[in-house]
């Protein structure tokens, strides 16, 4: 994994904005893997400004999001769809056919879920999956004990997470007990792994999940056996890290450590 540590939020989003940014240009017809939450809202800003101002070019891009909210009808305002329109597509030159994000209402989620895989198969697979953590280490809903084999499915949320979401409805009680996700081996297919962090409150769950054992109890554990995956932090986020002066000197020596390594 390559660790990126920046002083902030602000700094957080711009460098994650620029990674995704290079793959759009690196291949326009891109298949991005898509979060939600606080976390990506700076970067999807970034991104729609590097379109108005630069013509970053999204119109061939497919993008397919981690997961949405069992029950929630697309045009539901605390969908993740509606969250995905509000914050980055309708702000950017996407195609509307291009776009999927999980059918939260959907009545058969069984058989929506392998329709949902296989439209990823068609696409080609992912080529870069965008990831936020929640504080119990779930990367999409993967909620702690999921199998890093697992594939889109329903998952029931775990306490914290419904928690740490209702931070977005009237009542605690308002928010789903149920969420269609990506599974662990959905998100490890992809390409390349970008996983965003930011604030003190997900400093103990990335050390956890950098520095710590190889665990489905903290699912984005299994990052560590991916072999392209950026986890861009934001100092605070970064707190627990022990390592962090080699993270730093990579950082600060890119040029070298691409030129060995061959990136
Ligand atoms: C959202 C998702 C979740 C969030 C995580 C962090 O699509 O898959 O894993 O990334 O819950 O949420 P925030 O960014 O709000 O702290």
């Amino acid at each position: 994994m390559e660790i990126i540590i920046t002083p902030d939020y602000e700094a957080m989003s711009r460098t994650s904005a620029e990674i995704i940014a290079r793959e759009v240009k690196r291949k326009h017809d891109l298949v991005l893997g898509l979060a939600t939450g606080d976390t990506p809202i700076g970067t999807y800003k970034k991104l729609a400004r590097m379109y108005k101002e630069e013509g970053l070019d999204f119109s061939k891009v497919t993008t397919f999001n981690l997961d949405e909210y069992l029950g929630l009808a697309p045009l539901h305002e605390n969908s993740y769809n509606y969250f995905m329109w509000e914050n980055f597509f309708k702000h950017v030159n996407v195609s509307a056919h291009r776009l999927f994000v999980p059918q939260g209402n959907t009545d058969d989620p069984e058989e929506f879920s392998e329709w949902y895989e296989k439209k990823i198969q068609e696409a080609g697979g992912i080529d870069l999956q965008v990831l936020g953590i929640g504080r119990d280490g779930h990367i999409g809903f993967n909620e702690p004990g999921s199998s890093f084999a697992s594939r889109t499915r329903v998952k029931a949320l775990y306490e914290q997470t419904i928690k740490d979401n209702a931070r977005f409805f009237e009542r605690e009680e308002d928010v789903p007990r149920f969420a269609i996700t990506m599974g662990v081996g959905t998100i490890m297919d992809a390409r390349k792994i970008l996983l965003i962090a930011s604030g003190k409150g997900k400093a103990d769950v990335c050390r956890e999940f950098i520095e710590g054992p190889v665990t489905s109890q903290i699912t984005a554990t299994a990052l560590q056996l991916h072999n392209y995956a950026i986890v861009v932090l934001d100092e605070e986020a970064a707190g627990g890290l022990e390592r962090r002066q080699y993270y730093n000197w990579v950082r600060d020596n890119k040029h070298v450590v691409e030129k060995r390594i061959g990136r």
